[in-house]
């Protein structure tokens, strides 16, 4: 057990998601216009709070430029003792319209948002072999996992069974899965994002209400939301951020579909498949393992 490392409502975490955070999360006052961005940590969270971040505010780059994203977009079950930075008090504190970033199921989300139906959740879905690796570099270059110094066999397994920080993969997939007919749920694929960014901005900003943007606009939304242009800025790529080694691996890292190629074995892919089946059963959900 890693210091701060508990299991709440059957899903594991680590020190910034302490009982007492997850519990006022429930609790949390929502408002009407709020957007949740909602992900299994690495599906492509930082991409969407930019860009939705950018769309609700009618494409305020110069707001986007003076304030990370971690700050212009708060992170609801977030609370770092060492800096103070608590995401609920942040987003208390926030105007108007907030675009909010969450990795919890569903179950765990505000209690207020099962009846309250004009908030709204963009949720981000990611091939999870991508998921896997991206995650495993991250784990490698953060110190919020209580330094882990596993191999990528041993956090596989940590994966497959859950054993990692906000939990089982297939459990959070499954919540939001079953919620995909809501009319306020909208799911976006990172695959579908990278095979044709300015298009799906375009939808994710008709599913907020916001189908008055200039095709100019998106244009120069897709641009700024780039990886390359990302990875570069200051207030997107993380830089700052203490608890992350960008030696070891930056918080932008590859940005690309499929990169579990280069990662797994083909006995390792042929146990991830196993699990996917035993774990989904007959669910079908269209990922795309390459693009
Ligand atoms: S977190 O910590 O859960 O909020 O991380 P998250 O933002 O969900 O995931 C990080 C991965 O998303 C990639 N990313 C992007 N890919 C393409 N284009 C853009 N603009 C972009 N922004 C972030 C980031 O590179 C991480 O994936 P990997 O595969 O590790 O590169």
């Amino acid at each position: 057990v890693l210091p701060g490392e508990h299991v709440y409502d059957g899903v594991l975490f680590f020190g910034y998601s302490p009982p007492d955070v997850l519990d006022a999360v429930k609790e949390f006052k929502v408002r009407d216009d709020d957007v949740f961005v909602v992900s299994y940590p690495k599906a492509g969270t930082t991409w969407l709070q930019e860009i939705l971040w950018l769309v609700m505010n009618d494409g305020d780059f110069d707001g986007a430029t003076k304030t990370p994203v971690y700050f212009r977009s708060p992170f609801l079950e977030f609370k770092d003792l060492v800096l103070n930075e608590v995401g609920i008090d942040l987003a208390i504190a926030m105007r108007s319209p907030r675009v909010i970033k969450s990795h919890l199921p569903f179950r765990m989300m505000p209690k207020q948002s099962l009846y309250l139906l004009s908030l709204q959740f963009v949720v981000v879905f990611r091939n999870p072999k991508d998921v896997c690796v991206s995650y495993y570099n991250f784990y490698k270059a953060s110190s919020s996992f209580g330094e882990f110094t596993g191999t990528w066999r041993d956090f596989l397994i940590m994966f497959l069974t859950g054993r990692v920080d906000h939990g089982s993969w297939f459990d959070f997939t499954l919540s939001w899965w079953e919620r995909r007919t809501e009319p306020n749920v909208y799911i976006v694929f990172y695959e579908d994002l990278k095979k044709d960014l300015k298009g799906e901005i375009r939808k994710i900003a008709d599913f907020v209400g916001k189908n008055d943007l200039s095709d100019e606009l998106l244009e120069k939304i897709a641009t700024h939301c780039s990886f390359s242009s990302m990875r570069k800025n200051p207030m997107t790529n993380h830089e700052d951020v203490y608890s992350i080694n960008k030696q070891v691996s930056p918080f932008l890292r590859k940005g690309i579909a499929g990169d579990w190629k280069n990662q797994f074995s083909v006995s390792q892919n042929e146990d991830f498949d196993a699990v996917y089946k035993q774990k989904m059963g007959d669910v079908e959900i269209p990922f795309q393992y390459e693009v």
